[in-house]
């Protein structure tokens, strides 16, 4: 398979091509995105709560993000690789948002960089872009301010709201974003954006009509234990499989069923064999 460039990128929405994103948080995730055709992986920040057990996305730190973005980088070579910008390490000055971009593309071998809002945001991605450095924006849902906009919920269901979803939307585009994320709104406002955008849209929870989907690894899966938002689908059973094999594996060891005979080492007949008998 050919390399995964942000002008590929471009030209699926151009030739109405739907692009798949999927998250990946480790080096074998990063393998599967590599080898089954994924267009992006993305090292999303959800790392936070499916792989470290935090509650909230807030918790994630820059040096935790590159360790876990590095292992994703040795798997995931043909698709784009993009990461999430951890919260507060793009909030205080755009100096700060460059340096620790530059780490997450040096150290952590991301090509690319997320970050969540609109207007607020724009000289931020504005100076990375210019520096050559890949911006892909956030609007909608900003799981990152979870807190400020009291708890996970479809955003853009009236007009003031939507409104300003389609200008964070513009203003990422303005600023040289090569892509955004649309999350959790209505169909009818992910189709509106989309189609007011030069860039391409990556939806999750804003309906068929944006330019490409992206789901979180673990929720489409199923070995997310957490909340399942109607935007999920679960394309595989991995946590059943899971369950079966761990309940298996400890009866096989209880009944000294495991390991057998063919999994176990021999030695040859000889002084070696004498001294153990
Ligand atoms: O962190 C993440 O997984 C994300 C995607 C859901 C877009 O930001
Ligand atoms: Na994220």
């Amino acid at each position: 398979r050919r390399k995964v460039t942000i002008q590929r990128i471009q030209q699926m929405k151009e030739t109405g091509t739907p692009i798949a994103m999927v998250t990946a948080y480790d080096y074998p995730t990063g393998r599967a995105c590599e080898a089954y055709g994924v267009d992006i992986t993305l090292v999303g920040d959800s790392l936070a709560q499916v792989c470290l057990g935090y509650d909230s996305t807030t918790r994630l730190t820059l040096p935790e993000m590159l360790h876990h973005i590095r292992a994703v980088a040795r798997g995931s070579k043909n698709p784009l690789l993009v990461a999430d910008m951890p919260f507060g390490s793009y909030q205080s000055g755009s100096e700060d948002t460059v340096r620790n971009a530059v780490r997450i593309i040096q150290e952590g071998g991301a090509e690319g960089v997320k970050l969540e809002g609109g207007e607020e945001i724009m000289e931020s991605v504005r100076r990375l872009t210019r520096l050559g450095i890949p911006v892909m924006g956030h609007v909608g849902l900003l799981p990152q301010r979870h807190v400020a906009s009291s708890g996970y919920r479809v955003q853009g269901k009236d007009t003031a709201s939507a409104s300003s979803i389609l200008r964070a939307a513009r203003a990422v585009e303005d600023a040289g974003a090569f892509a955004v994320v649309l999350e959790a709104m209505p169909s009818k406002l992910g189709e509106y954006i989309s189609k007011r955008l030069r860039i391409p849209t990556i939806g999750i929870g804003a309906g068929s009509a944006t330019d490409g989907q992206v789901l979180v690894w673990d929720d489409m899966m199923g070995t997310w234990n957490g909340h399942k938002a109607k935007f999920v689908r679960r394309f595989a059973d991995a946590k059943a499989e899971h369950k079966r094999g761990v309940l298996e594996y400890v009866a096989a060891v209880r009944h000294r069923t495991f390991p057998a005979e063919n999994e176990s080492y021999d030695i040859e007949d000889g002084q070696w064999q004498r001294f153990l008998d």
